[in-house]
């Protein structure tokens, strides 16, 4: 369907048609990442959800291959939804998946690989002793899904948690087993957070409080931390917070009450959802993939034939320099894809104005970029409180908004600003979509949050450009910032990148590395003709 393929994406993992929603079940095998997603083979709106599967050797090229699972038991004959994999220390493959029963009750179900010599795991066989687990009494026999990958404890017990609610509050059940087969409930929750709803998609990891690896599902004691991610079916939003997990009773604190999962941070301040982590056994690290969703209507994507793309996968780090976050980054290997670069080196962008980046195509980029306010004094000293993105890059304030324009077109009728607004108190990082297409129909929100911005930092943005996708990470990946736009004249060769400064009181001195990207060619795996 040539309908609206300048919005296909070159690098980013989507289908070759059809709808597609969150990831399940990542894992490094035998030489291949594997991503698993759900998938409607029929259509480009949820349905009949299929796991669709696909390997890359290095997290960026894709092949498509085969369903790994279908709804194909009365057990998951409502959808075969969201699940995670665990690598025994054996080496064998559990894959925990929720299935929609043919009573549309949410059940949880057991699958392995057929066959563990093969590092494409091509075939799944479901378990004989479906389904595993059942809503316990008290839970919604809709309000039980998506199990997460296990963790093993000092008492060769494996844990594993799967969101639910108790009225309003958004729980998440603790089991544990020795077989995936049968399993026992915990007596307490691992958390729960009045007012929040429904948990989908809860994500529980160890964190390093110091060094640069990823940990293992399993690892605990000191110079640990644990996230706990929530995904809010209300909202749909992808909240987190960094806490303590206590292995004697299965439960775990955050650091700060007051930034609890579901009332604090979002692992990304735009569009995104339904996310999960693995940890990559290969290169020692974890790495989050999410699901970006389409913000167009329906009938637009029936009519282009497919709905939704996964992130860029992220590298997640605790940031020790501020205690409180995480850190996310794009996964080294997209470097594969860099061609020739721009540089620019202390441009002075004084305020009201907009300074073109003479570079070429512009749809396809890896653009870092750092800023400063023209006087040392500022940072601290005047100014005024502000609260938020304001009403897009257009709001005007003493410091800001001062950032990029990707996706633009000529004359600045079409664009997206990705931008800092800095006040006395506090910084903002922000993406304002409102100007981002002049299609009918499509939902357009200005995205951000506060972002800690430390003494001796420079204000930085990394953001990755891709037809009509933008990912942005502010300050070495404090916070990040998704958005799908669909943009209708800054397409192909007539996209442009620009930066501007909006502030009515600084200049801003930019330094900035622009990488042209090479597309991924995602393409079905050919046996016969094999080119990776
Ligand atoms: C999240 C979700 C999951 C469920 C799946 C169904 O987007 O609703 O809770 O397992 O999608 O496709």
């Amino acid at each position: 369907n040539a309908m609206f393929s300048w919005q296909r994406t070159a690098f980013h993992f989507q289908p070759q048609k059809n709808w597609m929603n969150d990831p399940d079940g990542p894992l490094y095998y035998k030489g291949w990442y594997h991503l698993f997603y759900q998938y409607n083979p029929d259509s480009a709106v949820w349905g009949n959800i299929t796991w669709g599967h696909a390997v890359s050797s290095d997290l960026i090229h894709w092949l498509y291959l085969p369903f790994a699972m279908v709804p194909d038991h009365w057990y998951d004959i409502n959808g075969v939804w969201t699940g995670s994999a665990t690598i025994l220390p054996d080496g064998q493959i559990v894959m925990l998946y929720t299935g929609s029963t043919n009573e549309s009750v949410q059940v949880q179900n057991l699958a392995y690989p057929a066959n563990l010599s093969d590092p494409l795991l091509l075939n799944w066989v479901k378990s004989e002793k479906n389904p595993v687990l059942v809503p316990p009494p008290g839970i919604g026999l809709k309000d039980f899904r998506d199990p997460t990958t296990a963790w093993i404890g000092p008492d060769g017990k494996w844990r594993i948690t799967i969101g639910s609610k108790v009225n309003k509050t958004g729980i998440s059940l603790v089991y544990t087993t020795t077989d995936f087969i049968s399993y026992e409930l915990a007596d307490r929750y691992l958390h729960a957070v009045p007012g929040t709803g429904m948990w989908e998609c809860v994500d529980f990891y160890p964190v390093a409080v110091n060094g640069s690896n990823g940990l293992e599902t399993s690892v605990n004691g000191p110079g640990v931390k644990h996230v706990l991610k929530a995904s809010l079916d209300d909202t749909k939003v992808d909240y987190y917070a960094v806490g303590t997990y206590f292995l004697g009773n299965d439960t775990w604190v955050p650091d700060n009450p007051t930034e609890d999962v579901g009332i604090g941070s979002r692992l990304d301040y735009g569009r995104y959802y339904a996310s999960k982590t693995f940890y990559d056994q290969n290169k020692e690290r974890r790495i989050l993939w999410g699901w970006i969703k389409e913000t167009d209507t329906e009938a637009d994507d029936l009519a282009k034939g497919w709905a939704s793309v996964q992130t860029i996968p992220r590298s997640v780090l605790f940031d020790a320099k501020t205690g409180t976050n995480v850190l996310q980054w794009p996964v080294d290997e997209i470097e594969s894809l860099r061609l020739s670069s721009s540089e620019f080196s202390e441009l002075v962008v004084e305020p009201g104005s907009v300074v073109p980046l003479d570079i070429g195509s512009s749809t396809q980029l890896d653009i870092f970029a750092d800023f400063e306010l023209e006087s040392s004094g500022l940072r601290e000293a005047v100014g005024n409180d502000i609260a938020g993105c304001g009403g897009g890059a257009v709001d005007r304030s003493e410091f800001g908004p001062f950032g990029l324009l990707v996706l633009a077109n000529d004359a600045l009728s079409e664009l997206t600003p990705i931008y800092f607004r800095h006040g006395k108190a506090n910084t903002y990082f922000c993406a304002d979509e409102k100007r981002s297409s002049k299609a009918n129909g499509i939902s357009k929100q200005v995205y951000g949050s506060q972002i800690p911005v430390l003494d001796d930092e420079k204000f930085s943005l990394r953001v990755l450009v891709d037809h009509s996708i933008v990912e942005s990470f502010g300050q070495g990946g404090r916070r990040a910032i998704t958005t799908r736009i669909y943009p209708t004249e800054a397409i192909y060769g007539a996209a442009r990148l620009f930066v501007f400064n909006n502030a009515t009181g600084a200049t801003v001195k930019a330094n900035l590395k622009i990488w042209q990207l090479n597309s991924a060619f995602i393409h079905p795996y050919d046996p016969l003709h094999q080119t990776e």
